[in-house]
This record gives C-alpha cells, sequence and structure tokens, in this order.
C-alpha cells in the first residue's frame, strides 16, 4: 500500500511540475491575487458546517480578558475576516495576513461585524510578527493557517511572544489522517494538486504535533472529524494558555 501511494504521489508530482515552473518564473504571483476570492466563497461555505465548532470554540474566549479594558486579539493568517462574527463585542482587533488582496474582502466583513473595534491590517508573515510588541495582546487566533505557513514552529513562537503571560492561542486547522485510513492514501495522492490550487496549502500536516512542543502551559486540544470531504475532515480545534 505504501509503495503504491508513494508512486501515486510521484505521478502527481510529475504531473503538477508545469504548476512548480510557474512558480519558480514568478507566474504563480497572479494566483494570490484571485485567491482571496476563492477563500471568500470556501470559507463562507465553511463557516455555515463548521458554525456550531466555532461558537464552541470562541466562547472560551471570554477566559482571557484582560482585567480592565478590551479584549485585544490579533488574527494571523486572517484572509477574509470569517471569524470576525465569533468575536466578542468590543473586542479589538488586529489582522494579519500575508496575502494583501485580503485587504477588500476584509472592509467587507467589517462592515458587516460593527460590534468590533478593528486597530489595523498588516501584512506580514506569521513568521515575523514584529509589527507587534512582546506580550501586548490577549488572544491570537489561527484558523486554516498552519496548513499553509512556511514554517508552523516560528508562527508558534511568534504567537507565544506576542501573547502577554496567560494569554490564549486559538486553532482550528484541518489535519493528517489516521495512517490506517484511506484518507491519508488520497491525502497524500492529491497533495500536490491540492498545494497549488489552495495557495500553497498541504494536507498531510501533523499541527498537534507542532502546537505540544511550542512549550505552552496548558492546552485544550480535540481531534475532531469535520462534516467535510475526507480530504480536510480531521481537524484539530481548541486553545493553549502561554
Ligand atoms: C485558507 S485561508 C484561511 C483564512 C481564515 N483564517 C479563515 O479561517 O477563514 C489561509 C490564509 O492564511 C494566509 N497565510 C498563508 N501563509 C501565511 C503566513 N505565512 N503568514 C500569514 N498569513 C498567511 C493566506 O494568505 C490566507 O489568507
Amino acid at each position: 500500500m505504501a509503495l503504491l501511494m508513494h508512486s501515486c504521489t510521484l505521478l502527481a508530482k510529475i504531473l503538477v511540475f508545469p504548476l512548480y515552473l510557474a512558480q519558480v518564473c514568478g507566474l504563480y504571483k497572479f494566483y494570490k491575487r484571485i485567491f482571496p476570492a476563492f477563500v471568500y466563497k470556501v470559507t463562507f461555505r465553511y463557516n455555515e458546517i463548521m458554525k456550531d465548532k466555532k461558537r464552541e470554540l470562541f466562547r472560551s474566549l471570554t477566559k482571557f480578558y484582560p482585567p480592565n479594558g478590551p479584549l485585544r486579539l490579533l488574527e494571523v493568517g486572517c484572509g477574509t475576516g470569517a471569524n470576525f462574527e465569533h468575536y466578542p463585542t468590543g473586542c479589538k482587533v488586529t489582522c494579519i495576513d500575508s496575502n494583501p488582496y485580503c485587504e477588500r474582502y476584509l472592509k467587507m466583513a467589517k462592515a458587516k461585524n460593527e460590534h468590533l473595534v478593528y486597530e489595523r491590517f498588516v501584512v506580514a508573515s506569521g513568521e515575523d510578527l514584529r509589527a507587534v510588541e512582546d506580550n501586548s495582546v490577549d488572544v491570537v487566533v489561527c484558523t486554516l493557517v498552519l496548513c499553509s505557513v512556511n514554517n508552523p514552529p516560528k508562527v508558534l513562537q511568534e504567537a507565544k511572544r506576542v501573547l502577554r503571560p496567560g494569554g490564549g492561542f486559538f486553532f482550528m486547522e484541518h489535519v493528517v489522517a489516521d495512517p490506517t485510513s484511506l484518507a491519508y492514501f488520497f491525502q497524500h495522492v492529491f497533495e500536490p494538486f491540492w498545494y497549488y490550487f489552495c495557495d500553497g496549502c498541504e494536507i498531510t500536516r501533523a499541527t498537534w504535533q507542532h502546537i505540544e512542543a511550542a512549550g505552552f502551559s496548558d492546552l485544550e486540544l480535540h481531534h475532531i472529524k469535520a462534516p467535510l470531504n475526507a480530504f480536510v475532515k480531521p481537524h484539530i480545534v481548541g486553545y493553549a494558555v502561554k
């Protein structure tokens, strides 16, 4: 089975070689422009399906209020602002995304969610949050992002740096399936296509291992089966405390 999987994955890699060349030549940058439109459509549907899970997760945001003042929240890889509706009233939101073309959709999400206070949108990578001071936020949120960042441990290290002591890192991410499952086979075979069509997203990441190794003081992490297609059905959801 492993040999078949590796052979099929190799074939898939050969088939996507023209896309690899396009990326090397810089042509892939064009896709970055249109990707937010794709994210907007996909996350709209995702949010509907995952609404209860998200609601349950973000209910715990209340545990991280500072003694005085509103909740200061940083969303890394905010995309089109799909999580805004779940944030508590008066929450001060700073958004970071490596794709500047998200801003147009963020404006629409802001208009729909007037219960929040928007601080700023910063174009930066999660691996380098130098725009945000040490110990300055109560909560960092990352949903469907650790699958596509270049360096998950670095993103987690940066999240920990900007969180105040006792602050929370909230996550909801699709992850690699159980190695004995058929989904695991298909995730590996289709990953080369998925990677290029979903802006560098890798569906075979064991992201929980990075979160467990990040050195948080407390961790609430659940493995769930999301009601989504087999490629992204296995999810992890929860929060970690600095
Ligand atoms: C699938 S979208 C998810 C958007 C949003 N978090 C949600 O749940 O709907 C992934 C987002 O992460 C952003 N992203 C990818 N790599 C990143 C990185 N290294 N740093 C910051 N943002 C990144 C992408 O530009 C994209 O907007």
